[in-house]
């Protein structure tokens, strides 16, 4: 047996507690977590991106504004963390008026009108509302009347996760055009009393049009994805979902908040984002020289500095904007995605892989030709 939920049942009683999780089994061998890796599309049908764009909120908050909130120091954050500033949203500012800017922004790259879309998928933890899905809000204020909509719940592997599902539906030729976002506004869910975790988080949102091509060896040519639901507790928000209802008690318990167990999911990141790099390049049959970029979940430096030194990859070839926007969950990898396509980081033919770990436990990584 291994930690529980941090024993909520210890600190609340009410409706729902007596169903509350006390323990877990140990996973069966954390070093070989079971994931699937999909081999490349089927030939005349591959997920290429046509767009892709990010929005962060305005308000800039610095390490030195942390300083006043918590017993914390730049300096502290900067070596442990090599964050610098994160963007927080502002009164009113919600998870789809994110997305729906990143979309836009993704949309006018690909010359996408709203009638095309025919999927939005939504990675996310922290949505508008429980539902309707993010996905839903967002095709409305899109007006793309066409498209299904749904949100994803994968932590921050949430974008990976929508990329790789958008991916199945395009090779089976269901869909021709599904908009992927990853948003997030995590500092609504930040206990901004907590140093282990208020530093470490931020807002923002990416997004990308996947469309169908006849070319092939273009675009998403393979995907993996992983969970390790064991290990739940070392990163949850207790309270708001049907377990623990939100009551006068459970906002005073400060059960609304992210909790998480640094220590051990820094161990897990680095393990996890270094084997599901390897896998997928054993996956679309490259080699680590052929990769031109690695574009990892944004968490903290030292997982990616680990994780690269693991795989001996050099980070010269790692995308790194940590320091600008932190964590931002789900967004993280499709934001830095944006960031590296415009900044001339990827041209036509390189290949990239997309790499996280998240809330779940879960973790997964994509390979894109460009
Ligand atoms: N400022 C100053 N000191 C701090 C802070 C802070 N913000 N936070 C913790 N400390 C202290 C601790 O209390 C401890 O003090 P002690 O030695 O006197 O006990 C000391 O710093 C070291 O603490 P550690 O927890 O061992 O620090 P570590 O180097 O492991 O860094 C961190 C902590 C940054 C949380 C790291 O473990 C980490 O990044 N873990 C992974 C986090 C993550 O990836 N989460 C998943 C994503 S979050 C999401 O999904 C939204």
């Amino acid at each position: 047996m291994r930690t529980c939920y941090n024993c909520p049942l210890s600190e609340i009683k009410g409706p729902g507690a007596s169903s509350l999780i006390h323990s877990v089994t140990a996973p069966r061998n954390e070093s070989e977590p079971v994931a699937k890796s999909s081999q490349p599309c089927k030939p005349g049908l591959s997920a290429v991106i046509a767009g892709t764009g990010f929005d962060v909120p305005t308000r800039v908050m610095t390490n030195a504004e942390l300083e006043k909130l918590v017993n914390t120091s730049d300096q502290w954050i900067v070596e442990r963390t090599g964050m610098k500033e994160r963007r927080i949203v502002a009164d009113g500012q919600n998870a789809s008026d994110l997305a729906l800017a990143a979309a836009q922004r993704a949309m006018d790259e690909a010359k996408t009108n709203p009638e095309e879309i025919d999927l939005i998928i939504v990675g996310t933890v922290t949505g508008d509302m429980l539902f309707p899905s993010t996905a839903c809000v967002l095709q409305h204020k899109l007006g793309a009347t066409n498209a299904a909509a749904m949100d994803v719940s994968a932590g921050c592997t949430g974008f990976i996760y929508a990329l790789d599902t958008a991916r199945q539906f395009i090779a089976t030729g269901t869909y021709r055009t599904i908009l992927v976002v990853g948003v997030e506004v995590l500092s609504r869910i930040t206990d901004w009393t907590d140093r282990g975790t208020c530093v470490l988080l931020g807002d923002g949102a990416g997004a990308a049009i996947v469309k169908a091509t006849a070319e092939n060896g273009r675009g998403i040519i393979a995907g993996l994805l992983g969970a390790d639901g064991s290990r739940g507790p070392d990163l949850y928000q207790p309270a708001g979902g049907t377990q623990i209802p939100a009551t006068i008690e459970s906002v005073k318990q400060r059960l609304h908040y992210l909790r998480m167990n640094g220590n051990a999911i820094f161990k897990v990141a680095v393990r996890s984002m270094a084997r599901t790099v390897k896998r997928l390049i054993d996956a679309a049959r490259i080699t680590a020289d052929d990769v031109k970029l690695i574009i990892p979940h944004q968490a903290n430096l030292r997982i990616i500095e680990a994780m690269a030194k693991l795989i001996r990859f050099p980070m010269e070839r790692v995308f790194v904007n940590i320091q600008k926007y932190a964590n931002t969950s789900s967004a993280t990898t499709i934001i830095a995605l944006d960031e590296a396509r415009k900044t001339g980081r990827i041209v036509a033919g390189d290949f990239v892989i997309l790499v996280a770990f998240g809330a779940g436990l879960t973790w997964g990584g994509v390979v894109i030709r460009w």
